[in-house]
């Protein structure tokens, strides 16, 4: 079954195995008739956060499940619940046009709803954990479903216990959102007031639009060009990393992350090294966000990878920072 519809690099893997679900009984129906006993399986969202290096020879697992609810209508807020395969961004749309706030700077963000609690998506000064009210999903030893508080979640930047020490261990059915019936609007990070006031109105649809256009405006449309955002996360380092760095380059960005944590850029690591816009074979650095790996057409999986390892490789030699990925490697 080839994967290369369903992962935004737009990569051609095989999977062993694929399996679609459109209703969360389908899910239990067919774990209990094929257990995977220790098989390799993968849970598939939008495919927007992941590199198949090679052919798949495990089981792809697809829920598709749709559906979106309004639970319960407060004064000041509002719940919602949204099946994990909902499209992200149409979700944002959605909140957005009928006036609840929360979600709105994560406009555009490719992927699923299911997958946004996977990554704890982030961008424009808002992680998606602070809305969230609870996460549905199905145990795959139990078949049962279970209901996590976000504190159980384990979710940290861009992680969560789903991405690291429960892979593979539950299916995300549903997940439930706060949101703002008043919305206050975040609009800390660098430019987005002024893009927001240029626009003439302080309204969730204006800042929904100057993230839009930010967007588009540094990150390739996986429509166009295959890429699956950022790469690498953004490293935090201690006071003494910070300093020697500083001694090197003394203008490199740092964000204080409270005691002696300094968060780094690495797109301005990447670019300082010389990679931005570099292409090699029909894999690239994107020219205007070098955090961002791009398919120029046709580039295999592995070739990405390989040049990823090389822009990994030459940030630690130049900088000594070790970066670390973003997106899922399924090798
Ligand atoms: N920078 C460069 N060169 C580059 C890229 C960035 O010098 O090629 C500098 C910028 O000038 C700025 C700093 O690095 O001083 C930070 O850049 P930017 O604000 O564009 O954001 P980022 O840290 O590169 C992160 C997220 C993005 C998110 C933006 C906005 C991660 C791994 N990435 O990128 O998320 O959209 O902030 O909040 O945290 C994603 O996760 O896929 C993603 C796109």
């Amino acid at each position: 079954f080839s994967l290369k519809a369903l992962n935004t690099f737009n990569v051609q893997a095989n999977a062993a195995r694929y399996v679609r679900f459109d209703e969360p009984r389908e899910i239990v129906d067919f774990m209990g008739r094929n257990p995977l006993g220790g098989r390799r399986c993968l849970v598939l969202g939008g495919g927007s956060n992941l590199l198949f290096v090679d052919d798949y020879d495990g089981t792809v697992l697809h829920p598709m499940l749709k559906g979106v609810e309004v639970v319960e209508t407060g004064r000041r807020h509002i719940r919602l619940r949204a099946m994990a395969g909902e499209n992200w961004d149409d979700l944002v749309a959605l909140t957005v046009a009928n006036g609840w706030g929360g979600i709105e700077n994560l406009s555009l963000i490719p992927g699923s709803v299911g997958a946004s609690a996977v990554q704890n998506i982030g961008a424009y000064g808002v992680e998606v954990k602070d809305v969230i009210d609870r996460v549905e999903a199905i145990s795959m030893d139990s078949l049962e479903n279970v209901t996590f508080a976000p504190a159980d979640c384990g979710f940290g930047y861009r992680t969560s216990h789903f991405k690291d020490a429960w892979t593979g261990r539950f299916i995300i059915t549903a997940v439930t959102f706060t949101l703002g019936r008043q919305p206050e609007l975040v609009l800390d990070y660098p430019g987005l007031r002024t893009a927001v006031d240029e626009l003439g109105s302080r309204a969730l649809g204006t800042l929904r639009q100057a993230v839009i256009a930010i967007r588009q405006r540094k990150l390739p449309d996986p429509a166009v060009t295959g890429n699956a955002g950022s790469f690498f996360k953004n490293p935090v380092v201690d006071r003494r990393t910070l300093a020697g760095l500083q001694r090197v380059y003394p203008d490199v960005p740092h964000y204080p992350q409270g005691g002696d944590r300094f968060k780094l850029a690495a797109g301005w690591l990447i670019e300082r090294c010389g990679w931005k816009g570099k292409q090699v074979g029909r894999a690239a650095v994107h020219d205007r966000q070098a955090l961002v790996l791009v398919n120029l057409g046709g580039a295999t999986g592995r070739e990405i990878f390989e040049l990823s390892e090389q822009v990994r490789g030459s940030v630690h030699a130049r900088c000594g920072i070790e970066l670390e990925r973003e997106v899922l490697l399924v090798p």
